[in-house]
């Protein structure tokens, strides 16, 4: 028999120590000290105004609460989380009020196109997902519910290293290749092996991910964890072996050499180690100033999200609304750039696009429609996005994405 109590603290140091796992801010339901009062309305908010049923959600944030009726609080605080003060998480949110939009009258909106394209594939919406490990800790179709979602809209997935589904068997439910994402691990034969695999399975683009490099202190995380009466280990396991095990992109792969699925010696060689392993687009997900965009594209890089992890990574407090001028200017228009961290709003969307974004990738937002209704939450959360940047655009004047250009959008 094990001790269910030693296997929760043998578990909580495992996480506690791994760069990729790690804890999160207390009761992060709708008061949680780490949130905006977020849509300022007078209507009822509490706990008896929770949905039941994705069509009653009236934004994005509706969903929240729901999920966090569905799903184990340590779930639930790994996707909530931000690190150290979650100061950055906060300034996602904060920062879009601070980008006004120019609205432009007497244009003929009565047709939007909101189609994007990207490496020669077109997309239906400029809504992407962004990729996140572990969806069936928030429900048990996981990943495939998520592809099946994003498959209705026409929207571009990636798929997390870490993720609980494989990419054949998502590929298969998206209807086309995802993006790939790559943790190269710090053992490099893993990294290379996977991204292979990947690319074999049709994947045309691999989104290396370079900004989580460091052991997270992820308070929220922990602390909702605390409040779990579970027994983690029985599902988990308390090691690095048991976590790459219930992780089927590891499958097959040696694992023995690996001591983490973090990398702390990413440098630019390994841009051109993985450029020499795979034939596939390369991506750099986490790039946060002009310098390192200049240099992503002196080596060769095909594309660049601009992104903080949604405030999980370095607590630096700065949101990547304020981030993309910066990188879109260094970039010159020589590779397309793409954004995400703290996207939940059809304006919000509009104000990355209009500044010079591709595409904005949305993480949580649909983490909250899975964990609360699976597919059916995840279609809802992305029809949101797709009805409110359809209407922003409208007002905007912009009858494409094309038509939305950084003169309108100002900073006051
Ligand atoms: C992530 N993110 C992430 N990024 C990545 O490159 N690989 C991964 O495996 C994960 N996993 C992951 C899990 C969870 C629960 C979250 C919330 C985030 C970061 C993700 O791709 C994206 O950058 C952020 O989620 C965007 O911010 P918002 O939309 O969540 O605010």
């Amino acid at each position: 028999m094990t001790d269910p109590a030693a296997s929760r603290r043998r578990f909580l140091r495992y996480v506690a120590a791994s760069p990729l796992l790690a804890g999160a801010p207390a009761a992060a339901q709708t008061a949680a000290p780490s949130r905006l009062p977020d849509p300022m309305i007078w209507a009822p908010r509490g706990l008896e105004a929770v949905i039941d049923d994705p069509s009653k959600a009236l934004n994005v944030f509706d969903f929240e609460p729901a999920m966090r009726r569905a799903v184990p609080p340590a779930h639930f605080g790994y996707m909530a989380t931000g690190v150290d003060d979650e100061a950055t998480l906060r300034a996602n949110r904060s920062a879009f009020a601070e980008f006004q939009l120019r609205p432009r009258r007497m244009v003929d909106v009565g047709r939007v196109d909101m189609k994007v394209e990207l490496f020669g594939a077109t997309y239906a919406s400029p809504v992407a997902l962004a990729p996140t490990g572990s969806n069936r800790a928030f429900h048990d179709e996981g990943e495939i519910a998520v592809a099946k979602a994003a498959r209705r809209g026409d929207h571009l997935q990636m798929l997390s290293t870490v993720a609980t589904s494989s990419v054949e068997d998502v590929n298969a439910a998206r209807g086309r290749a995802v993006w790939f994402q790559l943790y190269p691990t710090d053992d490099w034969k893993v990294g290379s092996a996977i991204a292979k695999r990947a690319e074999r399975a049709g994947c045309g683009v691999i989104v290396l991910t370079v900004d989580v490099l460091a052991r997270q202190n992820w308070e929220t995380y922990q602390r909702m964890w605390r409040t779990d009466p579970r027994s983690c280990g029985e599902c988990h396991g308390v090691d690095l072996r048991a976590f790459v095990r219930r992780k089927p992109m590891f499958d097959g792969i040696d694992v023995g050499g690996l001591r983490s699925t973090g990398a702390l010696t990413l440098t630019w060689d390994s841009v051109k180690r993985l450029r020499d392993a795979v034939s596939a687009k390369i991506v750099l997900k986490g790039i946060l100033t002009g310098e390192d965009a200049r240099l992503a594209v002196e080596h060769g890089v095909d594309g660049i999200i601009v992104s903080n992890h949604g405030g999980r990574g370095e607590d630096a407090g700065r949101s990547t609304i304020e981030t993309l001028p910066e990188v879109v200017a260094a970039v010159g228009g020589r590779v397309p750039v793409l954004v995400d961290s703290g996207f939940r709003r059809g304006a919000d969307i509009v104000k990355a696009l209009a500044l010079g974004a591709r595409a904005v990738c949305v993480g949580r937002p649909y983490l909250w429609g899975l964990g609360a209704f699976g597919q059916p939450g995840v279609e809802a959360v992305l029809s949101i996005l797709r009805r409110e940047t359809l209407a922003t655009m409208q007002q905007m004047g912009a009858p494409s994405v094309r038509d939305l250009v950084p003169a309108m959008v100002t900073r006051g």
